[in-house]
């Protein structure tokens, strides 16, 4: 079948000898999006033929005959329950082609660079959790091909991995976040899920993202860029939506996990607070719009804030990356970034990982967060906690400040964890702006009492940052997470709090 669609690309969408297909992400296994929303299917078929869907299953369904115009036929069908075994059959006069043990559950896609296609051989634990694995019947998986192209594509080139059951061999080679988050919802939600693969690693945003997304944050024209050479290959403005992306936006989805960034530490990362937030919000309109509505126009997007890379290193782009990851605000869901939600994962890095110190092997963990906040945000579970502590309130008193966090905390002491930036400039402190540790000197149920003895005196005391270091701390060992839940608290800046004000 996949060899059938490739020609017909190739053949401008004229099916090979005109039959009846249906396009390359449908297949055995699969899953469909569930009720409420309409799973569309489409494919390819002869001109002006009329194609008839048949479901069978639990629930049985015919769709009304549809015309196949310009070689495409599609169909939306009506909302179907969790469940299955259904097949699907496409019915052209007296020819037919199937989908076997089809099952309808959420479909969740999932994007970005080499840590989202870390595969689960390389994870820690690897052959347990493969193993284990086999017993998630309901989870399937399906995997798009690395292919760049400059022109929107509507189908995709070339399938990777078919849609699969766990058991299959190919889930070693599967995304390990991708699954694991998969899993994680399962048991959570007891019925199908899907997951799809888009990923390249060492891409950057603008790959990713539309030109409509890219215009709106200046960066349409690779020609534009003078700091920069203009990036070629895989991370060149728009060919992964194009070939990657593009091609999906007919199915219909349940919302989108992202783990990307670490190219952007280097590549316009001062854009990535515009560049990021607005790939969301042009994929959200594309993927609603491309399914004809099913599609929510705001689905859930979860993403996991970059790990770490460069022990001791100061200033690798980092934090930066970390802090445009929520357009500056420091935590998601927030105004800007509405229908979000975020793994913090600073505090998992990997010293010895022999696939380089920037691709940690502990997974899990970062699956648990993002599953933490689908739970919250994506299902609207109520009293699920997915965000570590934030700071509220930050008042100055002699020689410290106190800050008082949203939530109560579990703190270790620290020397170096939070910092402040000694100013007598009306200018916000930044990155090239001279940083002297503030220690921590006591802590309540949910604030922490930092020193600011390093700059004295206390007026010139401009702005307070956490964790703004590539490598802030050792395993799971920062100095503050939230007291329920053990989540740590994510990094921020802030630069003149009220009372702080001159
Ligand atoms: C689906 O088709 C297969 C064979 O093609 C058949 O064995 C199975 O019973 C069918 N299942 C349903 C639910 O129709
Ligand atoms: C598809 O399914 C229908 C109904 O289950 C069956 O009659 C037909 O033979 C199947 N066709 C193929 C190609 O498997
Ligand atoms: C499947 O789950 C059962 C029950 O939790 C467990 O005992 C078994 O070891 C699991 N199988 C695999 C292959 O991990
Ligand atoms: C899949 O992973 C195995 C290691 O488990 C590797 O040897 C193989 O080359 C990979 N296959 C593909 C197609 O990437
Ligand atoms: C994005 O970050 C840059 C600095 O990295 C800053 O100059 C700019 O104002 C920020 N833009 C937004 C929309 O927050
Ligand atoms: C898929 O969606 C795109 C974007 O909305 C649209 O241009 C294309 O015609 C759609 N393809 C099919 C087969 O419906
Ligand atoms: C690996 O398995 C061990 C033993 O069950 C467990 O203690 C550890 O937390 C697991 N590691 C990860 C990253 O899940
Ligand atoms: C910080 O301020 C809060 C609110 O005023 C207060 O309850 C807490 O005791 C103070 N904490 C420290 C460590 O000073």
């Amino acid at each position: 079948m996949y060899g059938c669609v490739f020609l017909a690309l190739l053949a401008s969408l004229h099916t090979c000898d005109g039959g009846l297909a249906f396009a390359s992400y449908y297949g055995d296994n699969m899953v469909l999006q569930k009720a409420p929303e309409r799973a569309v299917l489409w494919g390819y078929g002869p001109e002006g033929a009329q194609v008839t869907l048949w479901l069978s299953g639990p629930k049985r369904q015919k769709t009304p005959p549809v015309t196949v115009t310009k070689g495409i036929w599609r169909v939306t069908l009506d909302p179907v329950e969790a469940g299955g075994p259904y097949n699907v059959t496409a019915i052209l006069q007296s020819s037919t082609v199937n989908l076997t043990n089809v099952l309808f559950g959420d479909v969740w896609l999932c994007g970005g660079q080499s840590n989202m296609a870390f595969e689960m051989f390389k994870i820690f634990n690897a052959s347990k959790e493969i193993s284990n694995a086999a017993n998630y019947t309901q989870v399937r998986i399906f995997m798009a091909a690395m292919r760049e192209r400059e022109t929107e594509l509507i189908d995709l080139e070339q399938v990777e991995v078919p849609w699969s059951t766990a058991a299959s061999k190919q889930l070693a080679n599967f995304s390990a976040v991708c699954w694991l988050f998969g899993r994680n919802m399962y048991d959570n939600l007891k019925y199908p899920i899907g997951l799809v693969e888009s990923c390249w690693g060492g891409t950057s945003v603008e790959a990713w993202s539309s030109s409509r997304a890219l215009q709106h944050c200046g960066l349409q024209d690779n020609t534009d860029t003078d700091e920069d050479e203009a990036e070629n290959g895989p991370s060149a403005n728009s060919v992964l939506w194009n070939s990657m992306i593009h091609p999906l936006l007919n199915m219909t989805l349940k919302g989108a996990i992202w783990y990307q960034g670490e190219k952007n530490a280097d590549y316009h990362p001062d854009k990535y607070n515009c560049s990021f937030p607005a790939m969301i919000d042009d994929w959200r309109f594309a993927f609603h719009q491309g399914s004809g509505g099913q599609t929510a126009p705001d689905f859930p997007f979860g993403f996991v804030q970059l790990c770490t890379y460069k022990k001791g290193s100061t200033d690798d782009g980092f934090p930066n990356i970390r802090w445009h990851q929520t357009a500056d605000v420091g935590f998601v869901p927030n105004r800007r970034m509405k229908r979000t939600f975020m793994a913090v994962s600073l505090d998992l890095p990997d010293d010895h990982s022999p696939y380089g110190t920037i691709h940690p092997r502990d997974k899990q963990d970062v699956a648990y967060r993002l599953t933490l906040g689908a739970r919250a945000v994506a299902y609207q579970e109520k009293d699920v906690h997915f965000r570590g502590p934030f700071p509220g309130q930050i008042l100055t008193t002699e020689a410290s400040l106190n800050i008082t966090y949203d939530q109560t905390v579990s703190v270790t002491s620290s020397n170096d964890i939070f910092e402040i930036c000694c100013s007598e400039a009306t200018a916000p402190c930044g990155p090239q702006s001279t940083w002297v540790p503030a220690p921590i000197i006591n802590w309540g149920p949910a604030s922490v009492q930092v020193s600011t003895s390093y700059c004295q005196p206390m007026s010139k005391v401009a702005a307070l940052r956490y964790a703004w270091k590539d490598w802030p701390c050792d395993f799971k060992s920062c100095p503050v997470y939230s007291a329920r839940g053990d989540l740590p608290a994510p990094p921020f800046q802030v630069n003149r709090w009220p009372g702080n004000t001159p």
